[in-house]
């Protein structure tokens, strides 16, 4: 590896390449139940791939740490598991046709069958974790996947009405940036790494995953759905504020409020068209400063572990705020 402090993507590829193979593989064994559905199900969610940026994250972590041991092949699916999971009961709450270029697991199978499956890989990805016989590692596991289920149901509450930052920034933490601060957690957890290590990776990755939830926000607002990979302009239609919203709400003129309002109450670009809402936003600087504010995050990230002991690891993870800041999909 260069002796530059950052990693190339390559370099970061090279180093995980076997590792996350490997968690592929496990992932694939855990998605066989005796019920036929439930296997058809779980293998479409795996053959459909997605970043991974979950596991490989536990894995630098861990790798930061100088562990090799299986644990982090097993708790690399573990989190894809939990992840994968969440997306498929958030399809059916969102009522999303469209998940990584493809129909979604709730288009195909239905929203009942969906939920079961869900459900299943939960428990799939709990039965997994168990075999660690750790129970710092379970205590994470149960304490992330009620914050999520919270960051749901809160998100549910709030939907049609304008929320703060504050607000704004709970969602994100329980929906996103919890899980990505249990990925690095566990990567140290299988190192038995000292408490304060483990809350030093766990501050990277909630920085992290805050970053990456805005920008998925963003991406929502501006990107193409082809590229994306699942429907763009959701958000508003579902009654969401994301970041650029709560920032032209707070900054707009009166009619630029009543359009966001409008748009938020009928949940439909039927009156107040999508083009206009980002005119809104470009013309407040809204959307340049929700991507100020993930960067701002990208950069607390790196900060976050600037103690640790330079690794190819390390460099590794000095890349992933970039990545996740510059990414289209
Ligand atoms: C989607 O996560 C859900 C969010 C937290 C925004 P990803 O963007 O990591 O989804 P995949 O796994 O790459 O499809
Ligand atoms: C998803 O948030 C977060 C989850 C924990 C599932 P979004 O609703 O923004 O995710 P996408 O955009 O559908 O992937
Ligand atoms: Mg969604
Ligand atoms: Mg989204």
């Amino acid at each position: 590896m260069s002796s530059l402090s950052i990693a190339t993507a390559k370099e970061v590829f090279d180093l995980l390449r076997d590792d996350l193979a490997a968690i592929e593989q496990e992932f694939l064994k855990q998605s066989n139940s005796q019920v036929e559905v439930i296997t058809d199900i779980a293998q479409y969610l795996v053959s459909g791939g997605g970043k991974r940026i979950r596991p490989l994250l536990l894995l630098l972590s861990a790798k930061a740490l100088g562990s090799t041991n299986h644990s982090r092949i097993r708790l690399g699916a573990v989190v894809e598991m939990l992840h994968t999971a969440t997306l498929v009961h958030d399809d059916i709450i969102d009522e999303a046709e469209l998940r990584r270029g493809r129909p979604s697991s709730n288009t195909t199978w239905g929203n009942a069958k969906c939920v079961l499956a869900g459900d299943w890989l939960y428990m799939q990805a709990f039965s997994a974790a168990l075999e660690e016989r750790n129970f710092h590692v379970l205590d994470l596991l149960i304490s992330l996947t009620q914050q999520m289920v919270e960051g749901e149901l809160l998100q549910m509450q709030k939907l049609g009405h304008l929320i703060n930052e504050e607000e704004y920034f709970d969602l994100i933490y329980r929906k996103t940036a919890c899980l990505f601060s249990v990925s690095m957690q566990l990567g140290a957890a299988v190192t038995n790494a000292r408490p304060e290590v483990e809350a030093t990776l766990g501050e990277y990755g909630r920085n992290l995953g805050l970053a990456f939830q805005i920008v998925d926000d963003v991406l929502d607002l501006t990107a193409a759905e082809d590229v994306l990979g699942k429907p763009v302009a959701s958000d508003l239609r579902e009654g969401k504020a994301t970041l650029a919203v709560i920032h032209a709400l707070e900054r707009g003129t009166g009619a630029d409020r009543e359009a966001i309002r409008t748009v938020l109450n009928e949940r439909s670009f039927g009156t107040v068209s999508h083009p206009q809402i980002l005119e809104i936003l470009e013309r407040h600087g809204s959307i340049a400063y929700a991507m100020d504010t993930a960067c701002a995050y990208a950069e607390a990230a790196r900060l976050s572990i600037a103690d640790l002991p330079v690794t190819d690891a390390k460099r590794a993870l000095l890349w992933v705020p970039g990545f996740v800041t510059s990414r289209d999909r």
